[in-house]
C-alpha cells in the first residue's frame, strides 16, 4: 500500500519521533511505501515527493524541526489548491494520507478528507490547544525550554530589582504560559482565556513591591489581550496565516508597566526558541505513540481520524469533531495560576 506523509504548519520538537514510527512500523510491519511530501501541503500541490525509507530516519529521535520540511499554507484557500492535491495524490498512487498538524494543517485536512481522501491526523503544536487531545506533540518541549528560560531571568530580576515580562508563544491558547509559569514561580500569568486589566496587574505590582518584594516576574501569552471596558487599549497583531506578530504584547506591557509603577521593567520574547532544538523524552514518546497508532490506524482501514491522548491512552476521535475548535487551558489551571501569585 502506498502512504502518503506530510508536516505542515510551525515546526515542533518530536516530529522526527512520528515520521520515524510511521516508516518504520509501516514498512516493518506492513510492507507499506511510505511517500513523503515536502512542506506541508505545499509539496502535495507541486507534487514534491520522494519515498521515505529507514535511511532517512537513522538517528532522528533527539533531531529538532521535521525531516520533511514544513510551511504555513492552505490548499483550501489557494487558488485551483484542492484540484492540485488531488491530482497529486491520484498519480502518486496515495491510498492513505497521514497528515502531522496543527489547526490549520488538520483543518485542511478535514477538507481534503471531505473529498474522499482517507486521511489519518496526528497533532502537534507547541501550543497544545488542539482539541480531542490532552497533549500534541512539541508542547512538553516548550514548556520546558520556557521554564528554564523563567529559572535564569528569576535570578536577574532579583539581582536589579526589577518586574521581568516573559512572553511566551499561544496564539489562541495560555497552555505555555500557565504550565511554565507555575513552574517558574512567575507573580502573574496572561492568557487569551482571562482578558487582563492593567489597573488591577499595577495595583498587584505595586502592593507586591510595597509589601514583601523588590521583583516580579509577569508571563504573558503573545494572545494574551485586555479586558473590554479597562484602562488599556491593544489590538493583537497578526501575520497573514494568523500567527501572532512576536514581541509585540511584551512590549506593549512593558512600557504600560513602567509608566503606571515607576518600576525598572525588561521584556524577554521567547519566540521560536520554544519550537527548536532537541526534543524532551516526553516528546519523543508522544510522537513514536501518535506515528505507531497512525499507520496501524490506517491498516485497519480506519479513516478520516486523529490519534489523542486521553489520560494514559492513545485513541482514535473523528476528524470532523475537532476542525474549528479550540482546547482552551481549563479554569481549574489557571485557578492555579492565580493562587500561586
Ligand atoms: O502555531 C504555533 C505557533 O508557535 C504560534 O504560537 C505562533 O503564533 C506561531 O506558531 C508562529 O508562527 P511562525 O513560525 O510562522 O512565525
Amino acid at each position: 500500500m502506498r502512504v502518503g506523509l506530510l508536516t505542515g504548519g510551525g515546526d515542533v520538537p518530536g516530529l522526527n519521533a512520528a515520521i520515524r514510527a510511521v516508516v518504520k512500523r509501516g514498512e516493518g510491519e506492513y510492507g507499506h511505501s511510505i511517500i513523503g511530501f515536502r512542506n506541508g501541503w505545499k509539496g502535495v500541490v507541486d507534487g514534491a515527493s520522494e519515498p521515505m525509507t529507514r535511511q532517512h530516519i537513522r538517528n532522528v529521535l533527539p533531531v529538532g524541526g521535521t525531516l520533511l520540511g514544513t510551511a504555513r499554507y492552505h490548499p483550501h484557500r489557494a487558488d485551483g489548491g484542492m484540484d492540485a492535491v488531488l491530482a497529486t495524490l491520484e498519480a502518486e498512487r496515495i491510498e492513505a494520507l497521514i497528515c502531522i498538524g496543527g489547526d490549520g494543517t488538520l483543518h485542511a485536512a478535514s477538507k481534503v478528507a471531505e473529498a474522499g481522501i482517507r486521511i489519518v491526523a496526528i497533532p502537534k503544536t507547541i501550543d497544545n490547544d488542539v482539541w480531542g487531545t490532552d497533549r500534541s506533540i512539541g508542547f512538553d518541549t516548550a514548556v520546558t525550554i520556557a521554564t528554564e528560560a523563567i529559572d535564569r531571568i528569576h535570578t536577574t530580576a532579583e539581582s536589579h530589582n526589577r518586574v521581568m515580562i516573559v512572553e511566551v508563544m499561544g496564539r489562541d491558547a495560555g497552555w505555555i504560559a500557565t504550565t511554565a509559569g507555575i513552574a517558574g514561580g512567575a507573580e502573574l500569568v496572561l492568557t487569551p482565556e482571562e482578558p487582563f486589566d492593567i489597573e488591577r496587574i499595577e495595583r498587584f505590582l505595586k502592593h507586591r513591591h510595597r509589601a514583601h518584594a523588590s521583583f516580579s516576574i509577569v508571563v504573558v501569552a503573545e494572545g494574551a489581550i485586555p479586558a473590554e471596558g479597562t484602562a488599556m487599549h491593544y489590538e493583537t497583531q497578526v501575520g497573514k496565516f494568523g500567527e501572532i506578530v512576536a514581541g509585540a504584547i511584551g512590549e506593549r506591557l512593558k512600557v504600560e508597566i513602567e509608566q503606571r509603577t515607576g518600576f525598572d521593567t525588561r521584556v524577554t520574547v521567547l519566540g521560536h526558541v520554544q519550537r527548536g532544538g532537541i526534543p524532551t523524552p516526553t516528546d519523543r514518546i508522544l510522537g513514536s505513540r501518535f506515528g505507531v497508532a497512525a499507520i496501524d490506524a490506517v491498516a485497519r482501514g480506519e479513516s478520516n481520524v486523529m490519534t489523542a491522548l486521553r489520560g494514559e491512552r492513545v485513541e482514535l476521535v473523528p476528524l470532523s469533531e475537532i476542525a474549528g475548535k479550540v482546547k482552551r487551558v481549563p479554569e481549574d489551571l489557571l485557578a492555579v495560576a492565580r493562587a500561586l501569585a
